[in-house]
């Protein structure tokens, strides 16, 4: 029976000749300032992703699912001439992006709105999205891909990174904290689909766009604490993990959590902890 939450109701369901009214917990909205305690850590790789875009100076660029302006702000300063559009479907990142974003001309418009279903008002250049597109249901991602690059012009591009670390133990551990008996097989749904591979990746995109450039990175982040992993993942993979959760139960799944990335990531010479977080890129010109 799903815990009653007298905020949120479900349509009134008839079960074994009774009325019940199910509820079910709302979600959170991502926590920008979580999410920017390892501002510079996630940014690195919107910086790299951007020295691969083959355009000089784009007209019209749509950052896709921009948070809190950490990508956005790059676009604005590598293209300053640019009309650039952020978009994202959190009201919480959208108004720390208008707080974070830097001043400039031609001012950079706001939207918060759905990747998958958001259509752009004119001719786009670069689609940049910095991990976002993972976000996005397996079967959404390419066919949404193909939908925003089917109207525009040869030579317009779509640059994206997403994180490519489900086996990580970072992330691994996660489910295997959440397959504990404890939970009642409550968390079972919660597990994030995978994103594909670079051949799948290459071949799917292949199919609508001329140049197809993919490649890996994976990143080192040397962190103070196994707590600190816990920290990261708060601001992203964990979300959905706490968000199914009460808030009495959340402190011991992150025990259990914590004790098993204690586990797994070994302490360096220097007492601090190194954080593999593999990536995936992709740029490609239609
Ligand atoms: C990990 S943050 C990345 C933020 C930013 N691009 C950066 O480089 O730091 C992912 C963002 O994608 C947004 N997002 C996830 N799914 C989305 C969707 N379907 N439509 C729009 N935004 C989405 C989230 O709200 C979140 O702000």
């Amino acid at each position: 029976m799903p815990r009653l939450n007298p905020t949120t109701k479900l349509p009134t369901l008839l079960t074994k000749g009774l009325t019940r009214t199910l509820t079910t917990k709302p979600k959170t909205d991502w926590n920008a300032t979580q999410y920017l305690k390892f501002e510079s850590e996630r940014t690195q790789p919107a910086l790299d992703l951007l020295t691969h875009i083959p355009l000089k100076n784009p007209t019209s660029i749509l950052d896709l699912g921009c948070g809190p302006a950490t990508s956005t702000n790059l676009l604005a300063t590598h293209y300053p001439t640019a009309k650039i559009t952020a978009l994202d479907s959190s009201p919480a990142m959208i108004a720390r992006a208008k707080a974070q974003v830097v001043q400039r001309t031609p001012s950079i418009l706001f939207e918060t709105g759905n990747i998958e279903t958001y259509t752009p008002t004119g001719p786009i250049d670069l689609f940049f999205s910095n991990a976002a597109m993972h976000w996005l249901k397996a079967s959404e991602r390419i066919p949404t891909i193909e939908r925003l690059m089917q109207p525009q012009t040869p030579g317009s591009v779509f640059a994206m990174q997403v994180p490519h670390n489900l086996d990580e133990p970072s992330h691994a551990l996660m489910w295997e904290t959440a397959a504990e008996k404890r939970w009642g097989g409550r968390l079972d749904s919660v597990q994030r689909d995978g994103f594909m591979g670079p051949g799948e990746l290459y071949d799917a995109v292949k199919g609508f766009c001329r140049e197809v450039q993919i490649f890996e990175v994976s990143y080192y982040h040397s962190l103070d604490s196994h707590e600190e992993i816990v920290e990261w993942v708060k601001g992203t993979g964990l979300r959905p993990y706490l968000d199914a959760l009460e808030e009495g139960e959340r402190g011991v799944y992150l025990e259990g959590y914590l004790e098993r990335l204690r586990g797994a990531y070994p302490v360096s010479g220097d007492g601090r902890v190194l954080l593999k977080y593999p990536r995936l890129f992709m740029v490609a010109v239609k």
